[in-house]
Order: C-alpha cells, then sequence, then structure tokens
C-alpha cells in the first residue's frame, strides 16, 4: 500500500513508506512525488534520523493535568515529532491524529504506535502552510513548537469546550538550556496573551526565582478551555 496524500502539503505516512524512508535512497523517491523538502524538512529529517530507541514521552503539561482530558473525543499532537503527546492521547481513548513536517519521524512515529497496538493517524504536514480547520479538535497538544501566527487558528480549531495544552521554553529559563533563537522562547506570560482567547484552566511559569534547582523550570505550560 503506498502513503496516501490527503493534500499538497500533508500526508499519511503508511508502513510501505516507512521502509522507503529507511532506504538510502528513501529522499530521491519521496522527491519524485513531493516538492523538494525545505530547510526545515530537511534540518529535521536529519535530527531524526539519529538512532534514539527511547519509547517518547509526552511533555509534563499534559503528564500532570492528564486528569482534565476528555474520555473520548478527537485530538491532534501539533509539531508531533517522535509523538510522546500522541501517545499518550491514543492511550486515554482519544480519536488522534498528529502532524510533522519531517516525513522521518512521522513514519518512526506509526511504527511504534503499531508496536504499542495504538491508532495514531500519523501524517507529514507543514501546519503552516496547512494549519487545522475550525471546531476540529477536543484536544489540542503542542510541545516545543512556536509559531506565533498559529494562535488565532489554534483557537479556532477547537471544538466549544477543548481544551488546549500548551508547553514550550521561555526567555527566563536557565542559561544554556533549551533554544538560544530568542524567536523560539516565550516572554514573561506571553502564553496567556497568544491565547487571551481561552479561559485558563492551568498555568505555570516560575522564572527565576527562588531555589533553580527545584520545580518546574525554563518552560512555561497552558492548559486552556474554548468555551463559546
Ligand atoms: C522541538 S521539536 C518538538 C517535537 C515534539 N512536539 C516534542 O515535544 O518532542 C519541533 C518539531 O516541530 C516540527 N516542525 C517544525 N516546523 C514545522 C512545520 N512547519 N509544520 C509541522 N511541523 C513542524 C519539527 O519537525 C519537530 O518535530
Amino acid at each position: 500500500m503506498s502513503g496516501c496524500v490527503v493534500n499538497r502539503s500533508c500526508r499519511t505516512t503508511t508502513l510501505h513508506s516507512f521502509r522507503l524512508a529507511g532506504h538510502k535512497n528513501s529522499h530521491q523517491h519521496l522527491d519524485m512525488k513531493h516538492p523538494p523538502l525545505s530547510d526545515i524538512q530537511r534540518k529535521w529529517d536529519a535530527r531524526y534520523q539519529q538512532p534514539d530507541t527511547a519509547l517518547p514521552v509526552a511533555a509534563e503539561v499534559l503528564l500532570q493535568n492528564r486528569h482534565l482530558l476528555p474520555k473520548t473525543g478527537s485530538a491532534l499532537d501539533l509539531a508531533c515529532g517522535r509523538g510522546g503527546n500522541a501517545l499518550l492521547l491514543a492511550e486515554q481513548g482519544l480519536t488522534v491524529k498528529a502532524q510533522d513536517i519531517s516525513p522521518v519521524v512521522i513514519a518512526q512515529l506509526q511504527q511504534t504506535a503499531q508496536k504499542l497496538n495504538l491508532n495514531i493517524a500519523a501524517e507529514t504536514c507543514d501546519v503552516l502552510a496547512t494549519p487545522p480547520s475550525a471546531e476540529q479538535y477536543d484536544v489540542l497538544v503542542v510541545s516545543y513548537y512556536l509559531e506565533r501566527s498559529l494562535a488565532t487558528k489554534l483557537i479556532n480549531a477547537l471544538k466549544p469546550g477543548g481544551l488546549l495544552f500548551y508547553q514550550t521554553w521561555c526567555q527566563q529559563k536557565t542559561p544554556g538550556r533549551g533554544p538560544q533563537n530568542p524567536d523560539y522562547l516565550l516572554a514573561d506570560n506571553e502564553l496567556l496573551t497568544l491565547f487571551a482567547g481561552l479561559k485558563v484552566r492551568v498555568y505555570r511559569e516560575e522564572a527565576q526565582l527562588g531555589d533553580m534547582t527545584a520545580g518546574c523550570r525554563d518552560v512555561a505550560m497552558l492548559v486552556a478551555q474554548r468555551l463559546d
């Protein structure tokens, strides 16, 4: 069975395409069917081609607040990487989609999900070119991916009552940890501004107060709900 083209930017990856991705000429194969890989895609593909046998783990915002998840419904792990969030959401019983720009990691996630007997629709997708459409999801999870221009689209992608779980790096973090590029670092309380259209249910951001070796450092976490 070959990969099914969903649209120009998002395509479902099957086990067949995973085998091709593992083949040394895999990119040549993908390039024949799809536009040339963007620089971002190349960067992440190269990173994900490094072997990593550890089982992907969900972000703390999801692990610590798992009890807030509904028992059924639709969920999206946006810019999912190895898919720790998607695996937890599928374990929870939700109908899960996972999207990432890297076909390499999407194929790996498909294989992990199959091994664990979890059902995840994993898609190669440039979420900037094809953001999630309106009122699609009961749960939306974004970890360690900061694209401010998507904030309104993410709010709109929630169904009324839906929950956004967001976690990423802050400017006020331990020096030397995480990305250095300020574009990828949240300003103080910035998640609250970006998602002001949602009702805050959980927010955690500790900045550089007190004992920096304790607590939940370097990141901000938000769980927020769409009410309208
Ligand atoms: C730092 S990783 C985080 C991955 C995962 N969410 C996690 O918490 O481990 C950032 C992810 O964003 C993905 N990404 C970057 N630009 C993207 C885009 N335009 N569309 C979809 N995914 C993108 C990368 O491929 C990478 O997997």
